[in-house]
């Protein structure tokens, strides 16, 4: 495809070429000299509507290393706030010869609606609730990285699932690498679609993570919701959260996984998410090679 908006855009195939192409790119980004002139003809427009650490660096450095152009645009310091609409600020940079954009925004469909009115190729890098499809691809190329295979593992997602575009990419990406996937939390933060997408559901915490070779605890999503939510972050904590008695009485060792930023000590302890079970930091040291993955298949598919 053209652009990158969504995992339910891809299929089996695309993935693991990009599994199979970031394999490459990490063995690059390992070397001495960490960079390759593959985009060196190519500009890029990293534009971000709502605040990022990861996806933006990420991006960033990944750009960097595959030696394209980029500008950045943050939405706060930008002419957004004088009224300036996304298609006329997008427009804008495209007028300065500009051939990507990397858009993260906080509604969803924010890049599909883009991709509908101007000309160039989209990365979503998470709209709203909707999609956040080079974490999944990330998260997934992390597991098979840790366990071989995502084909056959068993993985919950715990936690905000109803505000999550995580959860929601993570769901299509790993049922589509053949994974089986449930979710776990509290039904106030389980959306009824999550019934149409084919997962399982599991409120009681323990047997999740007894069921599961994988666990990826989200974080609670407080700026996204609108009313004031039950359980409290003290009582989610206690019911949800992930702590070490928890993790070490289960019957197996399992990879826990978290796709930041955390609040310890709220979804996760500070134990856990710096123990040797916790593939927190490779998951971050895996999104730049995935990212170029992606990039570089996108600049292939260009006009
Ligand atoms: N995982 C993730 O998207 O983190 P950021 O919001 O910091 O980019």
């Amino acid at each position: 495809t053209r652009h990158l908006l969504g995992i339910k855009d891809i299929d089996r195939n695309d993935i693991e070429l990009i599994f199979e192409t970031a394999d490459n790119f990490k063995e690059v980004i390992n070397r001495p000299i960490k960079k390759v002139p593959s985009l060196r003809d190519i500009t890029i427009a990293n534009i971000f509507f709502e605040n990022s650490t990861r996806t933006k660096l990420s991006f960033e450095l990944a750009e960097k290393r595959l030696s394209a152009d980029i500008v950045n645009f943050a939405a706060s310091s930008s002419s957004v706030s004088k009224g300036e609409t996304l298609i006329d600020t997008v427009n804008n940079i495209l007028a300065m010869k500009v051939d990507m954009v990397v858009m993260r925004h906080p509604y969803a469909g924010a890049g599909v609606f883009l991709s509908k009115h101007i000309n160039a190729q989209i990365v979503n890098a998470g709209d709203g609730a909707h999609e956040h499809p080079t974490q999944a691809l990330l998260d997934a190329f992390s597991i098979r990285q840790k366990l071989g295979d995502v084909a056959g593992k068993k993985v919950v997602i715990v936690g905000d699932i109803l505000h999550s575009r995580v959860a929601i990419s993570n769901i299509l990406c790993l049922q589509k690498l053949g994974a089986e996937v449930m979710v776990c939390g509290p039904t106030t933060l389980i959306p009824k679609f999550i019934n149409g997408l084919g997962v399982k559901v599991e409120h009681d915490l323990r047997k999740a993570l007894n069921w599961c070779d994988v666990a990826n605890m989200l974080r609670i999503q407080l700026e996204r919701q609108d009313i004031k939510y039950f359980p409290s972050l003290r009582e989610y904590a206690m019911m949800y959260g992930l702590n070490k008695q928890i993790l070490d009485s289960l019957d197996k060792e399992i990879v826990v996984m978290h796709p930041g930023p955390i609040n310890r000590g709220v979804e996760i302890t500070s134990d856990v998410a710096d123990s040797k079970q916790s593939i927190i930091l490779e998951q971050v040291e895996n999104g730049v090679a995935v990212r170029m993955a992606v990039l570089y298949l996108l600049a292939s598919q260009r006009d």
